[in-house]
């Protein structure tokens, strides 16, 4: 993949695909263009009734006027920084439905953070998940990229690349079929981190778990064919400033356990692994980029099966911090697994901040739906980094509380607390029972990603499945704590 930031003149641009940005109802963003073809552009968008509004599209072919093949006018609404982002992101899902090797992307002229994103969100854009399609129906995607109107961003291109790349690692996690991503397999993508500098990589295999007591991990895993394991990804810069903990749920597979879903509420559940697919990503990109901050990150890797030797309602899991927990339902299985990886995150000397990513409640995404992550913290500071690097990346965070009297209705009559809480903010009860996990002498932050990382249809400018959210917005955290 190749990425420049460069302004060429329109007829001297020869990538296959040139996307020009239009504002809603701003007619004369087209003249320039429309100057090219005789005026007869302006005709076209009117007759499509085109007229700049964000993530609306029009393709016009160039047939011999300009090098490139084909232009694609995109509405990017009112201009502001978000839109710029969105009309990116179509222009690069419009690149992948042609086919298109090659495009410019012209937006007027833009900041360089703006240009960053551009390219950022295109190539979010571009990204499909098609491995598993007949080859000739399979679209190829961009080999190269020129965003115009920016031209003194051309030293982030190299970052660019790099977060874009682990971005759609992410997403190509969450969307392996379950018989390919197993927790053995999640353990061998996160293996692969391993080749970056000053990276390490332990993985803990079942009787491991068993032995270290990550009682949660054995439970849940018990239950299936594919042994469940904790993977462990250290990243550990010599020039470190910092010190930081990631968690994430690593459910592979879904099924409720023997409080077995119904077969609609499964077919997705692949995505299950959603938030380990996040924190690797982003642990990913942050040791890439060679950011100066160390990174631990914890994964829970399990399926949750039901099985003749499931774990079973009622049971009673006591875990290494002395927390004990009567099970009440088998599919309220997240929060077993990210406790083991919490008490373990806690335990690592100097990690100041910790930060968990699940798809951990079907009350998240009543909540917040697909367009936000929900996050709990009892840190104002914390919420306010998060909240303004997602803002930065143009991804939804959304505070919901994180009220300690619910902890109430996580009492159990016959252990010290229960796996879940009852239909009342069924997010807040799970945020609320990982707490429990977490030492106080860290600043904690978890995030729920059960609507913000899978869409079942495409959606805004992304591909059906894994979206990859956060991953973004968890890199630029840790690019801001590594300077401050
Ligand atoms: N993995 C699910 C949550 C989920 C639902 C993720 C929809 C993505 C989309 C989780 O393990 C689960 O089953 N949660 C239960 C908890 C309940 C039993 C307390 C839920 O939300 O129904
Ligand atoms: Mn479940
Ligand atoms: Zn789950």
């Amino acid at each position: 993949m190749k990425l420049q930031f460069v302004t060429r003149p329109l007829e001297h641009i020869d990538t296959e695909l040139i996307v020009v940005g239009i504002r809603k109802d701003q007619p004369e963003d087209l003249n320039a263009v429309d100057a090219l073809f005789g005026g007869s552009l302006r005709v076209w968008a009117e007759d499509n009734r085109f007229k700049g509004a964000l993530g609306s599209s029009l393709k016009f072919p160039c047939s011999g006027t300009l090098k490139a093949k084909t232009l694609l006018l995109v509405g990017t609404g009112d201009n502001t920084s978000d839109a710029l982002a969105e009309a990116a992101g179509h222009a690069g899902r419009a690149a992948r439905a042609m086919g298109a090797a090659s495009m410019t992307l012209s937006l007027g002229t833009l900041s360089v953070p703006d240009a960053v994103k551009a390219a950022e969100t295109a190539l979010a854009g571009n990204y499909t998940f098609d491995r598993y399609k007949a080859e000739k129906s399979r679209k190829a995607a961009l080999s190269q990229l020129d965003i115009s109107g920016a031209d003194d961003a051309g030293a982030h291109s190299a970052s660019v690349l790099i977060r874009a790349k682990w971005h759609n690692v992410t997403r190509d996690l969450v969307n392996l079929p379950p018989a390919d991503l197993y927790p053995e397999t999640l353990a061998d993508a996160a293996r692969e981190l391993g080749d970056l500098p000053h990276v390490t990589v332990e993985v803990w295999d079942f009787d491991k778990c068993r032995d270290e007591g990550c009682v949660g991990i054995v439970a849940v895993g018990q239950g299936s064919a594919r042994p469940g394991c904790l993977i462990r990804v250290r990243y550990e810069p010599p020039n470190a400033t910092g010190h930081v903990a990631f968690v994430g749920k690593g459910v592979t597979f879904d099924s409720g356990g023997l409080s077995l879903k119904p077969s609609g509420a499964m077919q997705t559940m692949r995505c299950d692994m959603g938030g380990a697919a996040t924190v690797l990503g982003a642990a990913g990109a942050i040791a890439e980029l060679g950011l100066p901050i160390k990174v631990d990150t914890f994964i829970g890797a399990v399926e949750n099966m039901a099985a003749a030797n499931s774990y079973k309602l009622g049971d009673i899991l006591t875990y290494n911090n002395g927390v004990s927990v009567e099970i009440h339902n088998t599919d309220a299985e997240g929060r077993l697994v990210l406790a083991d990886c919490l008490i373990q995150a806690c335990q690592v000397e100097g990690v100041t901040h910790i930060i968990d990513a699940a798809t951990l409640t079907g009350a998240c995404v009543v909540a917040v739906g697909n367009d936000y992550t929900a996050m709990f913290t009892d840190d104002d500071a914390l919420f306010g980094d998060l909240a303004q690097c997602a803002e930065l990346e143009s991804e939804g965070l959304w505070r919901l509380p994180l009220h300690q009297p619910y902890k109430k209705m996580l009492k159990s009559e016959w252990a010290d607390i229960k796996n879940v809480g009852g239909r009342a903010a069924g997010a807040t009860t799970a945020a609320l029972f990982l707490q429990h996990f977490v030492t106080d002498d860290v600043t904690w932050a978890h995030l729920d990603v059960a609507g913000s990382a899978f869409n079942d249809k495409a959606h805004q400018f992304y591909a059906p499945g894994g979206t990859g959210q956060m991953v973004r917005t968890l890199t630029s955290w840790a690019k801001h704590r590594a300077e401050n």
